[in-house]
């Protein structure tokens, strides 16, 4: 089904107000996700917190049928949290790790998920194992099979990094981790929201996302998926008397869905809010989504091309709604200030975000462009005149 372009932006409050080309960041969210947060913290104000969350239970709850939805998962499958480095962490510090275990993941790998690894590494002794990336720059299919044995006990992989366009073969990874039965925890922060996600095909056994990127939802909101068999057995490294009910004087008991990751304080304003931006993604479907947001990126690496000293730093094959770029004799912090100022957002991203993919390619501060769905190509073609004006002044 084609986008309505027209109907898209007037229900983006955000549209008239400048050209934003950060999803990758920070998404302009639509109207109905505004309205969502208003209301249900207008209700907080008029009747009181928990009064509110009573009220609208079946709607809050129904946000967890929304997210399953939107990952071919089921409901107890999903924990709503802050975000998406909480929920990689929630599962990353579950997993009963131990000295000489190593982690294989990939060298586009986050810097959040990284810093992770290294204090596994430094307080139980995880070994962390990089997979070499292909001559395209993706995560090697075939390095990565002969990197296992009987050592690996996580495959812990970015689908696509924060830096750029590269988008890692996810399924790939996941058949190669099932075969082996090997757990495998999947970052799809920047994925989720701007392409179909489907857990099964993906073959993961954890996956984490944000609610404030792609998906277009508001911040502080994120989600992690679980499998259904590791909650037979997976214990959170840290819970509540909400993930965990006190049933006796000496004893707790797990609860049986994935939220025993959460605890018993949330804001429920901003999950009415995820829930909308989910129920908008859903409704436009994420294949038309993917569709034109790729389309977009694809062109404004097209007139990127065409800018002196311009280099796009993208990998992959195929290359997502992310778009890296360096221009000489523009530095990205100072230019995306002077764009801003112009009404024009663009972002830009450092090395020590993907470092092992920074210092492998050398790379400096990038520019960071992601379009959405939402975005013109009248847009594109006025950041490259902006961009150029800033060559000349
Ligand atoms: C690939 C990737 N993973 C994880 C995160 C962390 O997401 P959050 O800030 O919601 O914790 C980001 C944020 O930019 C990201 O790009």
């Amino acid at each position: 089904m084609a986008l309505d372009l027209t109907h898209i932006r007037a229900e983006t409050p955000g549209i008239d107000k400048g050209i934003h080309l950060l999803a990758a960041g920070s998404a302009l969210m639509p109207g109905t996700v505004v309205d969502a947060v208003i209301e249900h913290t207008r209700l907080e104000a008029e009747i009181g917190g928990y009064e509110a969350q009573a009220e609208k239970a079946d709607e809050l709850d129904a946000v967890y049928d929304k997210i399953a939805t939107l990952l071919g998962a089921s409901s107890r499958e999903i924990a709503i949290l802050e975000n998406a480095t909480v929920a990689w962490c929630h599962a990353f510090y579950a997993l009963p790790l131990s000295r000489g275990d190593r982690v294989l993941t990939c060298e586009a790998e986050y810097a959040a998920n990284y810093v992770a690894f290294l204090q596994r590494a430094k307080r139980d002794g995880i070994v962390i194992d990089i997979v070499p990336s292909n001559q395209d720059g993706a995560l090697d299919l075939s390095a990565l099979e002969e990197m296992i044995d009987e050592r690996v006990a996580l495959i812990a992989t970015t689908w696509i990094p924060t830096n750029g366009g590269l988008v890692n073969p996810a399924e790939g990874i996941g058949a190669i981790a099932r075969r082996h039965g090997i757990p495998y925890l999947l970052d799809a922060c920047q994925a989720v929201g701007q392409m179909p996600v489907n857990v099964d095909a993906l073959g993961c056994d954890f996956l984490s996302a944000t609610g404030r990127k792609f998906l277009r939802g508001p911040r502080g909101t994120g989600f992690l998926y679980v499998r259904g068999e590791w909650l037979e057995t997976l214990e959170p490294a840290m819970i509540d008397h909400f993930g965990a009910p006190w049933i006796a004087h000496d004893r707790y008991r797990l609860r049986p869905d994935a939220r025993r990751f959460e605890t018993w304080e949330n804001s429920y304003a901003l999950r009415a809010g995820l829930g909308a931006a989910v129920a908008y993604a859903l409704s436009l479907g994420l294949p038309a989504i993917k569709d034109r947001a790729w389309a977009l990126a694809h062109g404004l690496r097209e007139r990127l091309e065409r800018i002196p000293g311009c280099e796009v730093r993208d990998l992959g094959k195929n290359p997502c709604a992310i778009v890296s770029f360096t221009i000489e004799g523009l530095e990205p912090e100072e230019t995306t200030l002077r764009l801003r100022k112009a009404g024009i957002t663009i972002g830009s991203s450092g090395p020590a975000s993907t470092r092992l993919d920074s210092e492998a390619r050398h790379l400096p501060v990038l520019f960071r462009a992601s379009p959405h769905y939402y975005n013109t190509e009248e847009e594109l073609d006025r950041l490259v005149a902006a961009l150029l004006a800033c060559l000349d002044s």
